[in-house]
């Protein structure tokens, strides 16, 4: 393998420089971690998988006109993206109840949620990613209230179609992760969407068992997590049925 610049190393991916200006070289690791990398493993083929899952994902968004960062997929591990100025904000939406919102606000999880909800974190390792508004957004001018707009309805678009994908094929979307990027075209600056979707980032639960098939299998120390993300790569059609 050539050497290529490192722009950027992240819990599971690498970013190196692309073969054009403007490109990135987006690499998925097997590394896991949780609770704000408190917890580390390794999960053996999970990066082959997510770069599998994220780009069927990531295609079908571009498809139905969501603009992302995906430009193709290059080999098992590596996908060719354009390059963005990540916005510092995780956005998170949340149709079920699990995870982080039901422990601070006490819900039952598995609880329908009666509306979609959005939220926003700031990222900031050194600070484990503190939730806030859109208040806050604009006060430190994270994102401007115009991009702001652009990112919720993304985000909104984008859960009606996973939702509708998943459901396809027998599973629950009860959350997932979000990240957006800027892209400059002379002075003008557009929103894509950036990052990955895949089950490092999303709660996905069997429709019928209400099986876990993410990384709450990590998290929870459930094991079975190459295979969970495996089932999943197969109802989407990535893998020969098993
Ligand atoms: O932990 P919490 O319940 O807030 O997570 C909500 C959703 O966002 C989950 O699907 C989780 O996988 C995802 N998430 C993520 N990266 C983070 C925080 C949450 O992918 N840093």
């Amino acid at each position: 393998m050539t050497r290529r610049r490192q722009i950027y190393e992240g819990k599971a991916k690498i970013l190196y420089e692309g073969p054009e200006p403007g490109t990135l070289i987006q690499y998925f690791k097997d590394d896991a971690t949780a609770f704000n990398a408190q917890k580390k493993g390794t999960i053996s083929g999970k990066g082959v998988l997510n770069n599998r899952i994220s780009e069927h994902v990531f295609t079908l968004l571009g498809n139905i006109g969501v603009p992302t960062h995906f430009i193709r997929r290059l080999n098992m591990r590596e996908q060719l993206i354009r390059q963005c100025e990540i916005v510092p904000i995780e956005v998170v939406i949340r149709n079920v109840a699990a995870g982080s919102i039901a422990k601070r606000l006490g819900l039952e999880e598995g609880l329908q949620l009666p509306r979609t909800i959005i939220e926003y974190y700031y990222k900031d390792d050194a600070l484990g990613d503190p939730i806030v508004s859109e208040e806050h957004i604009a006060c430190f001018g994270w994102a401007s209230q115009d991009e702001m707009h652009d990112i919720a309805d993304m985000a909104i678009r984008i859960n009606d179609f996973l939702t509708g994908l998943f459901a396809g094929v027998g599973i629950r979307l009860v959350d997932f992760k979000l990240e957006f990027g800027r892209i400059y075209d002379n002075d003008y600056a557009r929103i894509i969407l950036a990052d990955e979707i895949s089950p490092d980032g999303c709660r996905l639960w069997d429709m019928t068992t209400g099986e876990k098939l993410d990384k709450d299998r990590f998290r929870q120390d459930l094991g079975g997590e190459v295979e969970a993300y495996q089932e999943i790569a197969r109802r989407l059609g990535l893998l020969p049925e098993g």
